[in-house]
């Protein structure tokens, strides 16, 4: 393209952006629901005490800093404008949420928008807890203010630069971004509901699951958008797809989707990146009736009959793991550093061992077109989450002192291609760009 076609091109985006903002703050409500007094899915909603419903979203994971006072805010979320710090929402009124009623809370968990009217950055996942049942939130309502411990400390500012400092701004970004509020029940099965229910409002699976589109917002929020939870990028890690017949809820059956929720690990993989968290702050305290239903529920939009359809090749299984045995001095790079530093614990058949040592046949994270998450498992390790059931952290060694970014690629390129992987090569730059990114 020429540069004056781009110039044109940029101008004829700017006039059009010009105008959508207009006619936005023209007509943009400013209050977006009036307050959402019943909800369709009290009925089907299990009402569930305060504390569980805080597990249920997640809330401490994001409000708690490290070895701070549960929920005393201040935790720094990296956005490409700046860090933004959660609030304090211990009970203490003058710096935490003391003094707000139960119609201030529910705006801020619906609508984004916090006391005294301003609107809250997107960190807050409020786009996904719109789905929240009225006896829900009451319960979180009541637990937040009468059994958590006031905190008398204020949560650090944020500070954007301008013009991203100016809230009344994401009037405009939550008109496209909120979708209707409510959760409707629609499979005439209480489990399926329950488990969409979860996946869909406290969960917030989407929030990381889900594409994005170019203004940064959820692509769809609910399964009957077809984008909903079909894979999304978050700190250079890939959230695989949760929906499909080519994503784990298809191939792994139900129990072993339950223990990888529940312990993080399971006969085909083991958490790590962002999810170790999830796994460790909210999943692992849900019951395993909730549990079951999101397995169900993900089972359910994947695939229609209960065999599992990924096919692996079990040829190239066999020749990848002889070719390895035998081990002769002419083998490719890549495969004779998997030999070395690898086969220990994945072993020649890339296959691992239940609950211990991920599969890296078929794996989602090693075949992904985002490479980040696999380059950094490789360069400084990983580890499980402690959980309740199974209290041992597992760990995998990093070798970003071991090996170079050359030896990095070839390995990985090796791996993308063993025992019928079908995935395409990496190249040392990504390596050196995922080196110089992440730190042990
Ligand atoms: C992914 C991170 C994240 C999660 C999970 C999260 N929050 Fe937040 N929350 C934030 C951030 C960041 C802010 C501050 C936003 C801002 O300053 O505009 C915030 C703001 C709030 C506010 C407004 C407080 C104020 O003083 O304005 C409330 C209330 C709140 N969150 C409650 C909750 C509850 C309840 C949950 C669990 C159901 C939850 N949050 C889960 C990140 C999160
Ligand atoms: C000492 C044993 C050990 C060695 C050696 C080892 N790993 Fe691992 N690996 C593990 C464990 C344990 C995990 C699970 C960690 C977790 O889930 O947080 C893991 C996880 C992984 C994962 C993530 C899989 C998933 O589904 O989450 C990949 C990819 C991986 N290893 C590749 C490799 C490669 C490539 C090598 C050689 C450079 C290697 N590992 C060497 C033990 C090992
Ligand atoms: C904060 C972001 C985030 C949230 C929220 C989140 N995930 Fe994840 N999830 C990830 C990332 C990143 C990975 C890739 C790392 C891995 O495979 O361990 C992942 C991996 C997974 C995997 C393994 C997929 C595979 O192909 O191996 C499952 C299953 C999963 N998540 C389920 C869920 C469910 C169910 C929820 C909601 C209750 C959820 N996640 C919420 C970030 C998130």
């Amino acid at each position: 393209m020429s540069i004056m076609s781009k110039v044109l091109r940029l101008a004829g985006a700017l006039i059009v952006l010009g105008v959508i903002v207009i006619l936005a703050i023209m007509f943009v409500p400013t209050q977006r629901t009036p307050v959402q007094a019943q909800i369709a899915s009290d009925d089907v909603v299990v009402a569930s005490s305060g504390e569980y419903v805080s597990r249920l979203g997640d809330c401490m994971a994001c409000h708690t800093v490290e070895g701070g006072k549960p929920f005393a805010g201040g935790y720094s979320i990296d956005s490409p404008l700046g860090a933004i710090y959660s609030s304090n929402i211990t009970p203490d009124p003058e710096y935490g949420i003391g003094n707000w009623t139960l119609d201030d809370f529910r705006a801020a968990l619906y609508d984004g928008i916090g006391k005294g009217g301003h609107r809250l950055y997107p960190a807050m996942p409020s786009a996904n807890y719109r789905k929240l049942s009225e006896a829900d939130i009451a319960s979180l309502y009541d637990y937040l203010m009468n059994e958590v411990e006031p905190v008398a400390e204020k949560a650090p500012e944020t500070e954007l630069p301008f013009p991203f400092n100016q809230r009344w701004g994401l009037r405009l970004w939550d008109w496209v971004a909120y979708k209707d509020a409510g959760f409707e029940p629609r499979y005439n099965d209480p489990v399926l509901d329950r488990g969409a229910y979860l996946v869909e409002g406290p969960g917030h699976c989407g929030a990381c699951h889900s594409p994005r589109t170019a203004l940064f917002v959820q692509s769809g929020y609910n399964a009957e958008d077809s984008k909903f939870l079909t894979g999304g990028v978050i700190g250079g890690w890939y959230a695989q797809p949760l929906r499909g017949s080519n994503s784990v809820s298809a191939y792994w059956d139900e129990a072993q989707m339950v223990s990888f929720l529940k312990t993080g690990r399971n006969a085909h993989s083991g958490v790590a990146g962002e999810m170790t968290a999830v796994v460790s702050h909210s999943l692992q305290y849900f019951t395993d009736e909730d549990l079951t239903a999101i397995a169900k529920y993900l089972r359910h939009i994947s695939v229609d009959t209960e065999s599992s359809p990924r096919v692996l090749n079990v040829e190239a299984e066999k020749s990848t793991a002889a070719m390895l045995l035998a081990a002769s001095p002419d083998m490719e790079l890549g495969a004779r550093l998997y030999l070395d530093n690898c086969n220990a614990c994945h072993f020649s058949a890339g296959r691992g061992a239940d609950g211990v040592f991920p599969e890296l046949v078929g794996n989602s994270m090693v075949l992904a077109d985002e490479q980040g998450g696999f380059l950094d498992v490789i360069l400084n390790g990983a580890e499980m989450p402690s959980t309740a059931t199974r209290p041992s952290r597992l760990r995998m060694p990093g070798f970003r002192e071991r090996l170079s970014d050359d030896e990095v690629a070839a390995l990985a390129s090796f791996v993308r291609q063993a025992w019928g992987n079908n995935a395409g090569p990496v190249t040392a730059k990504t390596v050196a760009e995922v080196r110089a990114t992440t730190s042990k």
